[in-house]
């Protein structure tokens, strides 16, 4: 089984890629094969509305979202993970779930598991999940579970909590990567 991890920051080494490596690692030792897929280092244009996906079932924009869409297609379990913007997912990360809508057509990603991870200072950490959560069963995902980090400064995760009564932002991270694989593994993925 194939777990991918998605992470909508642009700060490399920051506190959604500390989280998700935490999820892919747990998942790894449970057994699964992991990719991650760091928007800090990849380039994914917004998704322009021009339509073509919804009669030819893919994008015709030739960026790094074509490397993500195949990494999608193969794996069982897909972890969405994107720090907290003013409120929101990162334009990284909505780029990425705008660019998605090509998958609709096909509905390429139904019943596969999803996870949800956010990281925020402060503020925003249930409105983001949510969102994300929403756009999972918007593509026919099902969702195993989420984690919540706070921290602001790169690596403030690693010592901070989580959204969880008396859980570390690791713990959860740790949850997280056990529930996505349970959750697979009961659906025969
Ligand atoms: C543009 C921007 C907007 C942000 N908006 C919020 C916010 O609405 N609420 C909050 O508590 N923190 C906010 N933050 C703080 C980040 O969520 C926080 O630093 C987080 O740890 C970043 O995760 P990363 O290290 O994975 O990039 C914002 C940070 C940036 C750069």
């Amino acid at each position: 089984m194939k777990v991918l991890g998605i992470v909508g920051s642009p700060r490399k080494n920051g506190n959604t890629e500390i989280m998700m490596k935490e999820v892919l690692k747990t998942a790894h030792d449970a057994g699964c094969i992991t990719e991650m897929f760091l928007m800090s280092e990849k380039q994914v244009a917004p998704c322009d509305a021009c339509g073509t996906c919804f009669e030819a079932g893919s994008c015709v924009i030739k960026d790094d979202m074509q490397e993500l869409y195949g990494m999608m297609e193969s794996a069982q379990a897909i972890v969405f993970g994107s720090p907290v913007y003013f409120g929101s997912v990162s334009a990284q990360m909505k780029a990425v779930m705008d660019r998605m809508f090509a998958l609709l057509r096909n509905r390429s990603l139904k019943d596969k598991v999803a996870g949800t991870l956010v990281v925020t200072r402060r503020v925003g950490a249930i409105q983001t999940r949510s969102l994300l959560n929403s756009f999972c069963i918007a593509q026919g995902m099902i969702v195993a579970g989420g984690a919540i980090g706070y921290g602001r400064e790169p690596g403030d995760v690693l010592k901070g909590v989580g959204g969880g009564i008396d859980m570390s932002a690791m713990d959860e991270a740790r949850q997280l990567g056990t529930s996505v694989v349970r959750l697979a593994r009961r659906l025969g993925l």
